[in-house]
């Protein structure tokens, strides 16, 4: 899985094997283009997002990345694209709460980046997420799959 997304700019595609790992299993996620998926967070964000509905704010440095992929009906799996959220410093991007988010498709080419390149094709993330205010944008795993 690993190998799948490196090639790409984005400084976690080699980096996010090394995050906590807070998924069980992985699970299938509707609002990710029904794919299965994992979510690991790094080690400035770990802690706090471990709290999950407690969560105010997340730290600045903060990385949650969730790969993903999809089983045919044959059974056989293929990777898709990395989800990638960063909170950046004060001020990066205030309709989205200076979140970056990224998706990384396998291969490694970086469909878009909140702020940068393709930023617009990143909109409809936020958008979803803005559900999530209370929370910073998190909106966690489902319970049965939380490995912590
Ligand atoms: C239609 C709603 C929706 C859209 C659109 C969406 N997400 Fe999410 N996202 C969720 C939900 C719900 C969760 C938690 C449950 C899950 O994984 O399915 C989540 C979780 C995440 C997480 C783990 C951090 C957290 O919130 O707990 C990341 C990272 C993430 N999404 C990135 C993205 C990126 C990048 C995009 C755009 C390319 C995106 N999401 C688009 C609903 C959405």
């Amino acid at each position: 899985m690993a190998a799948a997304y490196k090639g790409g700019g984005h400084w976690a595609v080699n980096k996010w094997e090394s995050f906590d790992n807070f998924t069980k299993h992985a699970y299938p996620s509707a609002t990710h283009g029904n794919r299965y998926v994992l979510n690991h967070v790094n080690s400035i964000g770990s802690a706090t997002y471990a709290k999950y509905d407690e969560v105010t704010a997340m730290p600045i440095g903060a990385t949650i990345a969730k790969p993903s992929f999809v089983v045919s009906a044959k059974g056989q799996a293929s990777i898709g694209p990395l989800f990638v959220m960063e909170k950046m410093t004060k001020g990066f991007n205030e309709g989205t709460a200076d979140w970056r988010y990224a998706m990384v498709m396998p291969g490694g080419t970086t469909v878009g980046l909140t702020g940068g390149a393709n930023s617009g094709a990143m909109g409809f993330c936020h958008e979803c997420h803005e559900g999530a205010e209370d929370n910073d944008f998190m909106l966690f795993l489902p319970e049965d799959v939380r490995a912590k």
